[in-house]
């Protein structure tokens, strides 16, 4: 081939792309994202009871545990590296009530769970969601008046939440809830009550998302959310300046990551989050996600092992620091046995 002067510099034969894609280790040489168990956060299930672990049909491979089961499961992602946890109650639903009082009960099952993992694991960080949908009677993230979520009244009580689930030792406060200056009142009842240590992860960009639906199953909040959906303080599945607004919002209020969820739907949120304002990010991976490549790999439509860790490193590749994930186990162990 003669060269022109409009040839570009590079270009093929010259340039050849595969030359570096030959040999496993000439791949691994100029991989540019690598995963680590440091990069999951691992989400479980609780509910009553003892010696129970009992199967979400809807997530298959995920269990709800009984507390007394808690130590064993979080020594396992402990020793495949995994730096912490996420905590999601099943409650009685006989505890539910238009108010969510359980939710600031400093004995119900989340601090139960708290208290259990931090005895046997005090090295293992403890998130713990902010919202009162697992303990809500009209199934939402906030209390309900007159057909409508209540914000302020709501703020009030996801406070007392909070400060109950941090004085039994979780380390991560994580408001799921999308109330407006939540995250700004929580820092400041945090402040005042001597837990300035405590750290809040905010769920700043989050959906309303159809990719939920396994998670209600999970926590069995689905089926009677009571006046309107959540389209009212999830954001709309369409935008992104608004996710920006939101996330400037939360750190503006106090939060010390921010997470942006669903993930897989939404790189490009994940994206722009990490490069306008370059503060910890993360994804949850929720049980959407996890049940589309569960249920994938049972129709032997793929392969599931490395549908998982493509989905993963697709995180850091959008510029996670890290990824709530119910694959965190697996893909930990995957990540050990390489
Ligand atoms: C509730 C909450 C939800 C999830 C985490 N916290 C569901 C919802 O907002 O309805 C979803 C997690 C998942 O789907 O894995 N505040």
């Amino acid at each position: 081939m003669t060269r022109g002067p409009t040839t570009p510099i590079g270009a093929y034969p010259q340039t050849r792309m595969r030359r570096n894609r030959r040999y496993d280790w000439s791949r691994r040489m100029v991989r540019e994202n690598q995963l680590s168990p440091d990069d999951f956060i691992w989400p479980l299930f609780v509910r009553d009871g003892t010696g129970t672990a009992e199967d979400i049909p809807t997530m298959p491979g995920v269990v709800r545990r009984t507390v007394d089961l808690l130590a064993d499961a979080v020594g396992e992602a402990k020793g495949l590296g995994i730096p912490s946890v996420a905590i999601f109650p099943a409650i009685d639903p006989d505890l539910k009530t238009p108010m969510a009082e359980e939710a600031w009960n400093p004995d119900n099952l989340v601090c139960q769970a708290i208290r259990t993992i931090k005895d046997a694991h005090p090295e293992v960080g403890i998130v713990c969601d902010v919202a009162l949908d697992p303990f809500n009677s009209d199934g939402h993230d906030g209390i309900v008046r007159d057909g409508h979520v209540a914000n302020d009244e709501t703020i009030e009580a996801l406070c007392r939440q909070a400060l109950v689930q941090v004085e039994a030792g979780c380390d991560i406060i994580a408001p799921s809830d999308m109330m407006d200056g939540r995250v700004g009142a929580i820092r400041e009842a945090l402040d005042t009550s001597g837990c300035e240590q405590a750290q809040i992860m905010s769920y700043a960009a989050k959906f309303s998302s159809a990719f939920y639906g396994p998670f209600r199953d999970a926590i069995d909040s689905s089926g009677f959310l009571a006046g309107e959906t959540k389209d009212t303080y999830q954001m709309d599945p369409a935008n992104t300046d608004e996710a920006l607004r939101e996330v400037a919002l939360d750190i503006a209020e106090g939060a010390d990551m921010v997470m942006v969820k669903p993930g897989l739907p939404y790189l490009d949120i994940i994206w722009r989050v990490k490069e306008r304002f370059g503060v910890p990010t993360f994804a949850y991976n929720v049980s959407g996600e996890y049940a589309m490549l569960r249920f994938a790999a049972e129709a032997d439509a793929i392969d599931f092992t490395k549908a998982m860790m493509e989905t993963l490193v697709s995180f850091k590749r959008a510029g996670c620091n890290g990824v709530l994930t119910y694959f965190a186990v697996d893909a930990a162990r995957l990540l050990g046995d390489q």
